[in-house]
């Protein structure tokens, strides 16, 4: 296993929509293992291909609860709605607010190829949609809302 440099916000790859993976060889393996090291190393809670200068549709993610592995992943049904700070190592000292849904079902291959389903709420939801935009090329800046709480403090109460 190897570290991966990471690509940061201003990086053109970053921008691009990765390519489904159609075939899981020992390559796909070993970028997966690097992503999880890079991931652990960074202290992040996910990490999505393109942000080490992968254009596949692989991402990782481990928010407390152990390390799942997402080839090609798919959001098959979303419902709610939350509004919670996001960070990400490739957009360095930025926290922002985002909406996201509190619920997601999402199938997707194992490292081994095989294919599962997945229903997660809460902080894992974020971390699943926040990684899966990675792979469509967004970024969670694209889409913070204002900090209506920071906006505040300067301003005097309508
Ligand atoms: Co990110």
């Amino acid at each position: 296993m190897a570290l991966r440099n990471l690509r940061y916000e201003d990086d053109p790859i970053l921008r691009k929509k990765s390519r489904v993976v159609e075939k899981i060889d020992k390559k796909l393996q070993t970028l997966i293992d690097d992503m999880l090291e890079t991931m652990s190393d960074h202290e992040g809670v996910g990490l999505a291909a393109p942000q080490v200068g992968i254009l596949k549709r692989v991402a990782v993610i481990d928010v407390g609860d152990g390390e799942i592995v997402l080839i090609n992943p798919v959001i098959l049904e979303q419902d709610g709605l939350q509004c919670d700070k996001e960070a990400c190592l490739s957009v360095r000292g930025v926290s922002a607010r985002v909406e996201r849904p509190t619920y997601v079902k999402v199938s997707a291959l194992d490292r081994e190829g095989e294919e599962f389903l997945l229903e997660a709420e809460d902080y894992l939801a974020v971390a699943i949609c926040h990684e899966i935009d990675h792979l469509d090329g967004i970024l969670f800046i694209d889409k913070m809302v204002p900090d209506s709480d920071n906006e505040e403090e300067n301003e005097e109460e309508e």
